[in-house]
């Protein structure tokens, strides 16, 4: 790792516009578990029954229990770690620009980084499905099951559900800051949901070096990304994170 950790703080002390994709891997350091691999959700749950838009319009009262039993932790007490942390100081550091998250758990914003885009929604914010309107997940009594709106309708989190497509918006911010980046940090996602994988993709396309940190390689490792720093994201962007901190220092005094 230490080779690579080198190489990836000069790349991103080099570039002029970094973007981050970021999926559940960042998170697990700030103990939320991951969807897939050992520990992940998707071994306790059927994403279908869980996750499916589907199956919360049939049954939201189920969806809404399992749901609350999966994101309990994420909702009391998690905060972010070192990985979130090494984002937000490339941000101030004028290097990062946005991070397009795959999470749902808000932590990229309570780090500080200030251009996130929720490809999959939050967790935060609550929807009437009748009148539509929000309201913030923790002013919102949950122990009724599913939580109602004042107008009696049922509430439905703000987070992209299985067979839903992603937000307009969410996506157009994503594609635009992967197409104009020169450099993309992809930390923790497995790259096998769509189209949030093609992300990194696009970014290669349009000229971008990719690079990955993750335990594991992916679909993207070789093929989309050109180095991969294999090790957990929280030791790995705090070292990247000196280390470009030492450069810039360097170079200052040049
Ligand atoms: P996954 O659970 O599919 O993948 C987590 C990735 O994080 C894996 O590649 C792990 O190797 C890696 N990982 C585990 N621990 C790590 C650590 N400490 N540091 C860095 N990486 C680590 O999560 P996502 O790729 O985010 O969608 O999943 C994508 C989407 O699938 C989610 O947004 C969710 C899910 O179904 C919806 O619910 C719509």
């Amino acid at each position: 790792m230490e080779d690579s950790i080198k190489k990836v703080a000069g790349y991103i002390a080099a570039a002029k516009h970094v973007v981050a994709l970021t999926g559940a891997g960042i998170s697990v350091e700030s103990g939320i578990p991951p969807f897939r691999g050992k520990g992940g959700l998707w071994e306790k749950f059927d994403p279908m029954e869980v996750a499916h838009i589907d199956s919360f319009m049939k049954n939201p009262e189920k969806v809404w229990r399992l749901l609350i039993s999966a994101m309990k932790d994420l909702l009391v007490s998690a905060k972010p770690n070192a990985a979130h942390l090494g984002l937000a100081r490339l941000e101030e550091l004028g290097l990062l620009k946005t991070v397009i998250t795959q999470n749902i758990d808000g932590l990229h914003q309570m780090a500080g980084n200030t251009d996130v885009v929720e490809f999959h929604g939050n967790f935060a914010w609550l929807r009437c499905l009748d009148c539509g309107s929000r309201e913030q997940t923790v002013e919102v009594e949950l122990s009724q099951m599913p939580p109602k709106c004042e107008c009696g309708g049922i509430f439905r989190p703000e987070c992209v559900f299985f067979g839903e497509t992603i937000p307009p918006k969410e996506l157009d911010r994503s594609q635009i800051a992967a197409s104009t980046c020169d450099l993309m940090l992809v930390v923790g996602t497995s790259a096998v949901v769509q189209p949030a994988a093609f992300m990194p993709v696009i970014a290669k396309q349009s000229g971008a070096t990719v690079i990955e940190i993750n335990p594991e390689p992916t679909p993207l490792t070789g093929t989309t990304s050109t180095i991969l720093v294999q090790g957990k994201a929280g030791k790995a962007m705090r070292e990247i994170t000196a280390e470009v901190e030492r450069i810039l220092a360097d170079k200052r005094q040049l």
